[in-house]
């Protein structure tokens, strides 16, 4: 299943709208429906305003109904190890079981993965909001 999401990952990675850091990446997430959500980062103009690899393949599956990433795989073509950024760790951690798979990858499959709990170690959490 890692090397399915990999694959998807890099396909995703293909489609990326960067070219203002000319930095593609591409995430692909296994959800709790079975299927798979991938995504690419999307640059605009305003350079504060593009958003995540991640951040696209979360929103795909939130809106095919899926609710929890099981599994998800990042890829970017220049940097032989892409860790999610701190905002993408807190998105993901927002629909990720502690113990769910984070995969790094390079041009050839998976190169390590981690927990989201070792990914994101005292994550933002509090029941005063819900
Ligand atoms: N980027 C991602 O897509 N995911 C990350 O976890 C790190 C950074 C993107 C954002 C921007 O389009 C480019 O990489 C350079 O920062």
């Amino acid at each position: 299943m890692s090397q399915q999401l990999f694959e998807a990952a890099r396909a995703a990675m293909a489609k990326c709208h960067a070219p203002y850091s000319k930095f593609p990446v591409g995430a692909a997430i296994l959800a709790d429906d079975g299927n798979i959500y991938a995504g690419a980062n999307i640059e605009v103009l305003s350079f504060p305003e593009g958003w995540c690899a991640e951040t696209t393949a979360i929103g795909h599956m939130v809106m095919a109904g899926a609710k929890r990433i099981r599994e998800v795989a990042v890829i970017a073509e220049k940097l032989e190890l892409c860790p999610p950024c701190g905002g993408c760790r807190q998105r993901l951690a927002e629909f990720a079981d502690a113990g769910a798979l984070v995969h790094l990858c390079d041009a050839n499959g998976v190169r390590k993965t981690l927990r989201m709990d070792e990914l994101l170690p005292h994550g933002f959490k509090t029941e005063a909001i819900g």
